[in-house]
Order: C-alpha cells, then structure tokens, then sequence
C-alpha cells in the first residue's frame, strides 16, 4: 500500500570532491551496491507515492543507475545553482502540482539509515503537526556538520553550518543528519526566499529551518536512535568504515540465522547474498553479488564468490567463482578459477588448478587437477585426467566440445573444439584430438614411442646422466651375472650347457 501523502527526495547531485573519483560518489559500492541503492531501497520500504531523484554530476551514469535500481522514480536534474535547497525546490517541481503531504528529504551518500528510523520521523512529524522534522544526531565530534540551533527552551530555531558558525555554535554536539520531513506547502512558501548568501555561496535546504521559524512554524528536531545511522559517505576512509560497519551487521544476521562464521573481521557478505542454516564461512571468504549459498556448504577459506549458486554440502577451497552454480555435495579446489557459465553437478569436482568457463560438467563428473575446460560440455561420471586442454579458440571463433558419459580422457590431452568424445570412449594420454570419438573407442593421437639405444653414452659423453647410465648398466650385468650362478647352482646337471656369456 502506498501512502499518497508522502513524496521522497533523494539528493545525489553533489560532486562528491573528496572521494578524488571519476565515478559517482553515490555509485561507489556498498557491500555489493552502489551508495544509493541502500537509500533508494529504504525509500521504497517507505511506500511513499512519489520518489524522485536530484542529479546532475556524473548525471547519465547516476540516472541510469537509479533508474535500473528502481524503474518507478522521477529523476530530476539540478541546473547550475548550486546546494541542497536548489536541488529539493526542483525535485519539489516534479511532485504533481497538487500533491499535499509530507516531503522526505535524504541524501544520497548516507546509506546506513533505516526505513523504521524514517518512519517514525514521519510518524513523530505528522503526530507534532510540525512544519519541519529534522532528524538530528548527538556525536562527540560535530566537526562538519550543521549544527542544530535551540533556545534555552529547547524549541529549534535554526541550522548553522560550520563555515558559517560562531565559536559559540561550533561547540553544539547536535549536529543536522541531513534527513528531514517537511510540509510541502512549507517547502513551496520559503525555498523561493531561500539565498546564497553563505560562506559556500549555496543555496541551502537548511535556511530553509531559520525561515519557518521566522514565520512562527513549529519545527522538531529528533536524534536518531544511534549516531552511525546518519553518517555520510564523504572520503574513502568514510566509505570503508561505513562498509565495515554494514558488513558487521550482515554477518551478524546471518550468524543469529544459523551460519558459522569462523572469522567475521575477514569475512564478507554482501547484502544481496543468502545463507542457509549450517553453511559454514571460513576466515577470508567474500560472498558477493546475488549469491546464494544452501544449508550444509562450506566454503573457505579464502575463497570468493560473485553471482553464484551453490548446493547443499558443497565444499569451495581457497577459490575463485562467478556466475557459477555448483551441485550439491560438489567439490571445488583448492585453486580453483570458475568463470561465467560454470555448472557443476552434484557429487562432481574441480579440482586443483582448474580454470573453466562456460562449461557443463555433469553429475559426479571430475576434472581433479591442472585443466583448463573452456565451452565444455563434460557429461555424467566422466573423467577429466591432469592437465588436459579443451582447446575452445582457434584465434577467430570459439567453439564447444563434449565428452560422454563415463568416458575417461587421458592425462595432457588436448581437445581442439569442436570435437565429441561420444559416450563409454577413452582417449589416451598425452593425444591431440581433432576427430570425434566414437561410441566404446579408444582415441590415441600421438607418436608411436622409439627409444634409441647408447644414445646417452654417444652424445652426452662425460656427463653425470653419462656416468648414471653407466653404473646403472654395470650394477645390471652383475645382477644378470649372479642371477645365472644361482641358476646353475640350483639347475640340474644336464641344463648346464647355457651359455654365460653377455
Ligand atoms: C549537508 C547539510 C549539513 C548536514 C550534512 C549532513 C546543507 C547546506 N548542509 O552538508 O547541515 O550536517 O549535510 O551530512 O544542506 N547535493 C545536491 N545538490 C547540491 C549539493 C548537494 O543534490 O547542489 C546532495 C549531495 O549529493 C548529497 C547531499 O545533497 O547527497 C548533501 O550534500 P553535501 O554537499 O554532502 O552536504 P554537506 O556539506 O555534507
Ligand atoms: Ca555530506
């Protein structure tokens, strides 16, 4: 159910200078979001009538990001006036001109606020009939904010931002969140008085609390129940510990729902991955993306995981996967490199230094050691030996080879795709496979072995491998030598014509 009375707007046309970025602030990731997709997805927990976006730096890749993150919003664009109350008077003008109600406002770049925080601003606004609710915060250090303004009565009168503070001011620990609730007929009588005359040379959306207050406006100002809830994103030191923080609170989730986390400070979860009971984290694994993880599975350590899906009692070794599904009671690693299009089936194996790409491999199927299987489809039960090469690109084209059910391929193999190794085929170590196999058959495509003898001693005369070769030899002969006497010895007298010489 949405709420007619209520319009949301989320400000993210800042420059965000101090990240030092060519992206976005607001698109710099959060665990495995951008910035303001936290905020657009506490905006729709909202179920406010109308969400609307304020951009204008970076204003194409922000708008298509937002508009991808949550089709229903209005995005609107900031002009050349700069500062917060510019940017809320023209995501105002994009409300319907008869919209009467409540106006969110938050900022793009605070991602850690909930919606049952919100809500009850909302709540606490509507029941004090004010005209403007700011959602406020007590810190220990307020250096960069603005501060919150109250008399000795405690009624707000204003917001000062610290360039524009007097020593006096710049000691209150109240500091504005940047969140609040107004009227929108509040909005739409001061904006237009709002000027630029500050220390920025902006025009800001908190003048706009002096103004109502002149006019003799009830204004509210309600801490938020902890001061982390409202912090921005600024700088990169702000974004990793906000991140640390968010990942904290996930891996706490998901230990409260029955996932062990052996090492939480090492481990990551982003927030769009899901855990069943009895999964088991090893210290140094990242479950990032839409991954999603089944009861039993154990993953780690060091291990990450992008977009994957992975069945009950899976096991994943110090790995490396996206867009992978892996089968239950599968095993991948240790060293494994699983790109997109990898599906594992149940009771198969990767193994150790196994890179694949796009590649079936069916149940119980195993490519244990040392192989790369690029566009390959490897049937039920089959059996990948060391080190074999599924050749899948000729320098044009890249192209798809098989290998059947239970059919075993020899160690150092290469298959130069495409070819089909039917089902029940062997191919022999060490062959290049340009053919089909057949059904049953044995594919050997390699030179006939010819040992050449003396080799050694003709042409690497006076060398060690010389010198083993040749006590190697001796040590033969007089094995061959005592190995007849004893013959001779136990023979009986009319066998004693061998000869013993050689
Ligand atoms: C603002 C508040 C300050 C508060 C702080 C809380 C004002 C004047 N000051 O300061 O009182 O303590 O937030 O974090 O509002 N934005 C636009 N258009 C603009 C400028 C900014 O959309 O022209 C957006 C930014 O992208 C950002 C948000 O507004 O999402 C806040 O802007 P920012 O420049 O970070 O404001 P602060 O200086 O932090
Ligand atoms: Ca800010």
């Amino acid at each position: 159910m949405t709420d007619p009375r209520l319009a949301v707007i989320v400000l993210a046309a800042g420059q965000g200078t101090r990240m030092k970025s060519s992206r976005a602030k607001v698109l710099h990731p959060l665990a495995g979001v951008p910035l303001i997709g936290h905020v657009l997805a506490t905006a729709r927990e909202l179920a406010a009538a109308h969400v609307v976006v304020v951009v204008r730096h970076e204003r194409d890749a922000v708008s298509t990001a937002v508009l991808d993150l949550m089709p229903e919003v209005t995005v609107v664009d900031q002009d050349e006036v700069p500062g917060t109350g510019r940017a809320v008077e023209l995501g105002l003008g994009a409300l319907p001109s008869g919209f009467e109600g409540e106006v969110v406002v938050v900022s793009g770049d605070v991602p850690l606020l909930d919606a049952a925080t919100l809500t009850g601003l909302v709540d606490a606004h509507r029941a004090a009939t004010a005209s403007a609710t700011v959602l406020s915060a007590m810190v220990g250090d307020a250096t960069g904010y603005g501060r919150i303004v109250r008399d000795a009565s405690g009624t707000v009168l204003r917001i000062v931002e610290q360039r524009d503070a007097t020593a006096d001011e710049l000691t209150i620990l109240e500091i504005n969140s940047g969140t609040y609730v107004f009227a929108a007929s509040a909005l739409r009588s001061e904006l237009p008085r709002v000027g630029t005359g500050n220390a920025q040379g902006e025009k800001y959306l908190t003048d706009v609390i002096g103004l109502l207050h002149g006019a003799g406006q009830a204004i509210e100002a309600v801490p938020a129940p902890e001061a982390w809830m409202v912090e921005g994103v600024n700088d990169r030191v702000q974004l990793a510990a906000t991140a640390a923080r968010l990942n904290a609170m996930i891996v706490r989730g998901w230990q409260v729902a029955g996932v062990t986390v052996q090492d939480p400070a090492t481990t990551w979860i982003d927030i769009r991955s899901s855990l069943a009971e009895d999964v088991e984290l090893l210290p140094g694994t990242h479950i990032a993306g839409a991954t999603t993880v089944a009861r039993g599975a154990r993953i780690g350590p060091q291990t990450t995981l992008v977009d994957c899906e992975v069945g009950e009692n899976a096991t994943i070794v110090r790995s490396d996967a996206t867009l992978a599904v892996i089968g239950a009671n599968a095993s991948v690693g240790p060293f494994a490199y699983l790109r997109p299009g990898t599906e594992l089936g149940a009771d198969g194996k990767i193994g150790t230094f196994v890179e694949t790409k796009n590649a079936q491999i069916g149940a119980g199927a195993k490519v244990p050691h040392l192989t790369y299987a690029g566009d390959a489809v490897i049937s039920d039960g089959a059996n990948i030996g060391a080190g074999v090469i599924f050749a899948n690109y000729d320098g044009v084209h890249k192209a798809t080879s098989t290998v059947g059910a239970y059919s075993f391929v020899g160690s150092n193999s290469v298959l130069a795709a495409p070819v089909h190794i039917a089902d029940g085929a062997y191919v022999a170590a060490g062959s290049t496979i340009t053919g089909d196999v057949g059904i049953g058959e044995l594919g050997v495509s390699r030179a006939r072995q010819r040992n050449v003898p003396g080799w050694v001693a003709r042409r690497r005369a006076g060398t060690k491998t010389a010198r083993a070769a040749d006590a190697a030899l001796d040590q033969r002969q007089v094995g061959e030598t005592t190995q007849q006497d004893q013959q001779l010895a136990t023979a009986p007298l009319q066998d004693q014509h061998v000869s013993r010489e050689g």
